[in-house]
């Protein structure tokens, strides 16, 4: 099943091609329908809960998009211990999408104040969502970077949709956050378009790696020349003076 909703939006975004989705992973077999499955499921509760306020959706998200990698580093860390084996770079590419994500959620706590309600629905889903996570990474890895790889198909859409709301003039296109600004290397005067354009190639980019490593976990072949391409990041996460 093609992705339709992830056509290109604007002849802006005409030039960053490279940044949407050629094609959906369908899935297949018991594993990628139960990944797929349970994206969707949690898309579901996402979109009730938040619908088109996309500032809030984006807080509390990043702080669920930050635990996989995490997770996936920690595992695969202690595997090749025990295993005494070659990780195949597998950790530093897992420790850098989960800050990354992180990266995401200090620049959307810039744009968007989560009330008391959402500070305790992230406390509680971190929980559910860090043991559940762990849990199917121990029983599945393939299942897990695979929930992941759907789980940033979902993320590409919904700043495609956050993008759509800033062009129609229905959220504020307010100047971007210095933090940003730093870690992206934005120009001085970029907007909140222009960072969820590049949080949005940040997706892109961790939805085909994670899609990536399923498939090699499954035995499959996997072309990394099919990546999207990663936005450069700055190495040090915040510009010298905001260092307290
Ligand atoms: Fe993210
Ligand atoms: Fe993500």
């Amino acid at each position: 099943m093609a992705n339709n909703v992830l056509e290109i939006d604007d002849p802006l975004q005409a030039d960053n091609t490279d940044n949407l989705p050629a094609l959906h992973h369908s899935p297949n077999g018991f594993s990628e329908r139960f990944a797929y499955g349970f994206t969707k499921l949690l898309r579901f509760c996402a979109d009730t809960f938040f619908a088109k306020r996309y500032g809030h959706r984006a807080i509390v998200l990043e702080t669920v998009a930050a635990v996989p990698g995490m997770v996936g580093a920690t595992l695969t860390h202690l595997r090749c211990l025990r295993r005494m084996v070659d990780d195949d770079g597998w950790i530093r590419t897992l420790m850098e999408e989960a800050e990354n994500e992180r990266m995401h959620l200090m620049t959307f706590v810039e744009i968007a104040q989560p009330s008391w309600f959402e500070r305790m629905i992230i406390l509680i889903v971190q929980w559910v969502f860090y043991v559940s996570f762990f849990i199917l990474y121990l029983v599945s890895a393939k299942t897990a970077h695979r929930v992941v790889g759907y789980f940033e198909e979902e993320a590409v859409l919904s700043y495609t949709l956050y993008l759509d709301e800033i062009d129609a003039g229905r959220t504020e296109n307010i100047p971007a956050p210095e933090i940003a600004r730093h870690y992206w290397n934005l120009s001085d005067d970029a907007t909140l378009r222009d960072v969820v354009i590049v949080v949005r190639q940040d997706e892109a980019h961790h939805r085909d790696v994670n899609h990536g490593l399923a498939d090699q976990l499954d035995g499959r072949s996997f072309d990394p020349a099919t990546v999207a391409a990663y936005p450069i990041h700055a190495p040090e996460l915040k510009p010298e003076k905001l260092n307290g």
